[in-house]
């Protein structure tokens, strides 16, 4: 199982070291006893010190954010040359927090992933429908709205990646989708890809709410590779539950 630890802004970048710092070897324990991929996306400003500290580490580090340009004049972005040269082996595309703060246009979308694939970064591309569209009965017209411009990129590049589900109204809510609305968005996303003809993703990951309350009901569907987790995961405690609970499950 993949677990990927999205430590948002909840973490300064002394608090991150020191979080590191503290739990290095039970993080190292922990995934070598459930033999899971352990990806943490801190602050951008601590990829690189973390990165040192983590040579000899089978823990990966992911970025959050990332430029759909290589290089230039674009003030205040990151590329994924620089990520690489700061340790990073993965990257969020698409994740909503970033989409609702700077509307992200379908053409950054389609630029991150071809600047990752371009460094051999791994992205991890969030889809996942509104609460509008949820209440609405749309959510599966979301997804494939968002498929469609997964298949631009696709087409123009070469790339293994990951996909999570991450309803914008399960982030941060302490809500998620039943096991039964889970099952029907796989098997959409699913036929969606096939129809549109484009690769299939390394892995299936589920985001929004991944607690040690919710880990069992998700496990129980068997239909994920692993989970996104957010403000579970700056808790050593907290996140140990949820790996050795749904390593239990599966
Ligand atoms: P949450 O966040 O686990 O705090 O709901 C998930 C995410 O936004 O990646």
């Amino acid at each position: 199982m993949i677990y990927i630890a999205n430590w948002k802004m909840y973490l300064t970048y002394q608090a991150s070291l020191d979080f590191y710092n503290t739990n290095q070897s039970n993080l190292e324990r922990l995934v070598a006893l459930h033999r899971a991929t352990l990806v943490i996306c801190p602050s951008i400003l601590a990829l690189a010190p973390l990165a040192a500290r983590m040579k000899e580490s089978s823990i990966k580090l992911g970025a959050q954010i990332s430029s759909p340009h290589a290089s230039g004049s674009y003030t205040g972005q990151v590329d994924a040359h620089s990520l690489v040269q700061a340790g990073c082996s993965y990257a969020l595309v698409n994740h909503n927090e970033v989409r609702t703060l700077f509307c992200n246009p379908d053409s950054l979308i389609i630029g991150q992933i071809i600047q990752l694939a371009n460094r051999n970064i791994t992205p991890i591309i969030c889809v996942g429908e509104s609460a509008d569209e949820y209440q609405e009965g749309r959510s599966l017209n979301a997804l494939t709205a968002t498929l469609n411009i997964l298949s631009e990129a696709f087409s123009q590049v070469n790339v293994s990646y990951l996909l999570a589900y991450e309803p914008t109204w399960a982030i941060g809510t302490n809500c998620t989708p039943t096991a039964q609305e889970l099952s029907l968005v796989k098997q959409h996303i699913t036929s969606v890809i096939q129809v549109l003809d484009i690769p299939s993703p390394m892995g299936y990951l589920y985001g929004g709410s991944v607690t040690p309350s919710t880990i069992s009901m998700l496990s129980k569907t068997n239909l994920f590779d692993g989970y996104l987790i957010g403000r579970a995961s700056i808790d050593f405690q907290t996140l140990e539950k949820i790996v050795s609970w749904s390593k239990e499950a599966v």
